[in-house]
């Protein structure tokens, strides 16, 4: 049994949730998303897979978001189709993919397959006036706190489906409240919170973006105080909606103890995508390749996972549908995913290196409120700072395994740019050493993103380094302790046990 829940890389909101999930198992410091925006980066958590392998590009319907090509293609082999194959209980409340129930994606009777019960948003993060598909029914909210708080409605649904559930048959729950996306509609009890918050002023808080790719170089530095007070105020109400969000953990949690289930569930807790603002002057966003948005929290429990870990090794969010599948007992050499479950890593099992790849939102026409700019831009606001273009597109390697901390990043526009960072004296990444670092280096660099931008499946892998026998064996006996069916049991424990290593 298990559970996903997702938000926003924040932890101050956030104290419930790391005290009854974090404190409670591992919380993985190096997780990333291998795309840093909505649409593509929730169709990697759903499939397991790169977005050159998913082909969902962008958050429009032409960049794959919901499209009919995705419905048929990867949305057919997703994460609840196997689980409700393994006899799960499958359970979808909150915000999907962007395009998802408009009218030429199929509308609210589309009802992606695997889902037993499915409460799933029309279109982009709301918190009141929505509509939802409640089991491909249209169902309308206005903007009522106590009927239609999206963040609480959620929770609700998942408490109800937890007491009409089957109790001998294992249940996924995924729940995706909108929030901390905008439009930031925090409940109204919490809207006074947090007055005094600012985002925080360090690392590349208003730093010039001066050897960076040409969009970086855009910002007037420092920003004007109009930004500055734009993106505070971002920040505190990002931050309001996140307790809601808290509560539902709590909640969910309480339920699963009272319904004597706490002990035999996995719960994830994770994000999208990250968020930045104010570094290198960009005023609120995501889209760029740098630490602020393409790292995402990642906190887990269940049964097996020793509580307050703290877990180095990266991990990337389509690692989430093989790690869950892994759990639920289904052979992965049978699915088609990129990524690897890190339910091992418990028992240390490391990646050597990974790619982010991003493919830049512009329009096509000059935006009316800046005409100073050109076309293919987007995102332009405050002060007619452009967030994204189409040549915003770029892809990136990563090592990151104890010595090397390093990303190395090409990007596909008309100056072919190239960005590296030495994460490891420079965690802030304040420094492109393109021109200082060793050639053989860019090389060898240059020759893994090539060799990942067109990988599928094991090629996405890297080789992994041993299993450690020891550690193997302290959680098998921590497992087989404490658990009472064998149907819930990691794939790996039962190899262990017929393998009789143990
Ligand atoms: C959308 O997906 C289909 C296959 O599923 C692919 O052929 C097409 O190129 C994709 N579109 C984009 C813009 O990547
Ligand atoms: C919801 O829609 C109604 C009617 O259009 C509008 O008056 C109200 O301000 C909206 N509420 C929110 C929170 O947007
Ligand atoms: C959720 O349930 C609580 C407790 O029953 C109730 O107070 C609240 O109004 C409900 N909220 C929504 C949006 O359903
Ligand atoms: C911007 O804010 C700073 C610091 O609060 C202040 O010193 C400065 O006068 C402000 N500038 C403008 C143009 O309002
Ligand atoms: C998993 O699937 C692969 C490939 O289909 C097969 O060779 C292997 O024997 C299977 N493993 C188990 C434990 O069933
Ligand atoms: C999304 O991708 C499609 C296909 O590449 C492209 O036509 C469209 O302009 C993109 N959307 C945005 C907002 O960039
Ligand atoms: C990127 O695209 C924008 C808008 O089309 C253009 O103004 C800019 O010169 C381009 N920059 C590079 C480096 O390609
Ligand atoms: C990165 O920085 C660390 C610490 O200063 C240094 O030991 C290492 O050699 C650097 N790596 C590269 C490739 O420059």
């Amino acid at each position: 049994c298990h559970l996903t829940v997702s938000v926003s890389v924040l932890q101050t909101p956030m104290k419930k949730t790391k005290d009854l999930i974090g404190n409670q198992g591992a919380t993985f410091v190096n997780a990333f998303t291998v795309v840093p925006l909505c649409c593509p980066s929730r169709s990697s958590i759903l499939t397991g897979r790169y977005p050159h392998n998913h082909q969902v590009r962008n958050n429009s319907l032409s960049g794959n978001c919901s499209s009919p090509r995705w419905q048929k293609g990867p949305e057919a082999e997703a994460l609840p189709v196997f689980l409700n194959k393994q006899n799960y209980q499958t359970f979808f409340a909150g915000k999907y993919l962007n395009q998802y129930g408009k009218k030429e994606a199929g509308d609210v009777f589309h009802v992606p397959p695997g889902w037993e019960q499915w409460h799933a948003l029309v279109g982009n993060s709301q918190y009141y006036n929505y509509t939802l598909s409640v089991n491909g029914k249209e169902e309308k909210h206005g903007d009522d706190y106590e009927k239609d708080y999206l963040t609480d409605l959620i929770v609700n649904r998942s408490l109800q489906f937890l007491d009409s559930r089957n109790p001998k048959r294992p249940f996924f729950l995924m729940l995706s409240p909108p929030a901390p996306h905008s439009p930031w509609a925090a409940a109204p009890q919490y809207l006074k919170e947090f007055s005094n918050v600012k985002a925080p002023r360090d690392g590349s808080f208003n730093k010039p973006g001066k050897d960076k790719h040409w969009l970086l170089r855009q910002p007037t530095n420092p920003m004007s105080n109009s930004s500055v007070s734009f993106l505070d105020n971002a920040f505190r109400k990002r931050w309001q909606t996140l307790l809601s969000v808290d509560d539902m953990v709590e909640t969910l949690v309480k339920k699963l103890d009272s319904i004597k289930e706490l002990d035999n569930t996995y719960i994830f807790y994770t994000s999208d995508n990250g968020y930045h603002t104010g570094q290198f002057s960009l005023p609120i966003d995501k889209r760029q390749l740098y630490e602020f948005d393409v790292r995402i929290p990642l906190m887990v429990r269940g049964p097996g996972i020793k509580p307050k870990q703290m877990l180095k090794a990266p991990v990337l969010n389509i690692d989430l549908a093989p790690t869950i599948l892994d759990i639920s007992g289904v052979n992965l050499s049978a699915v088609n995913v990129d990524g690897q479950s890190f339910l091992s890593q418990m028992v240390s099992l490391a990646r050597p290196f990974f790619l982010i790849e991003y493919t830049g939102e512009g329009h096509p026409t000059t935006d009316p409120a800046c005409p100073k700019l050109g076309p293919g831009l987007s995102e332009c606001f405050p002060d007619c700072v452009c967030e994204d273009a189409y040549n915003n597109t770029y892809a990136c390697v990563r090592t990151l395994d104890g010595q090397n901390d390093m990303q190395y990043c090409e990007f596909a526009d008309s100056e072919s740019f190239v960005e590296v960072y030495n994460l490891t004296s420079d965690p802030h990444q304040l420094e492109n050493i393109v021109k200082k670092v060793d050639p053989v280096i860019l090389q060898a660099m240059n020759q893994r993103l090539i060799k990942l931008q067109s990988c599928v499946g094991i090629s996405c892998r890297g080789k992994a380094s041993k299993l450690n026998s020891t550690q193997l064996l302290q959680f098998q006996v921590l497992g087989f302790g404490h658990i009472g069916s064998l149907s819930k049991w990691p794939a790996f424990l039962k190899h262990v046990n017929t393998t009789g290593r143990a």
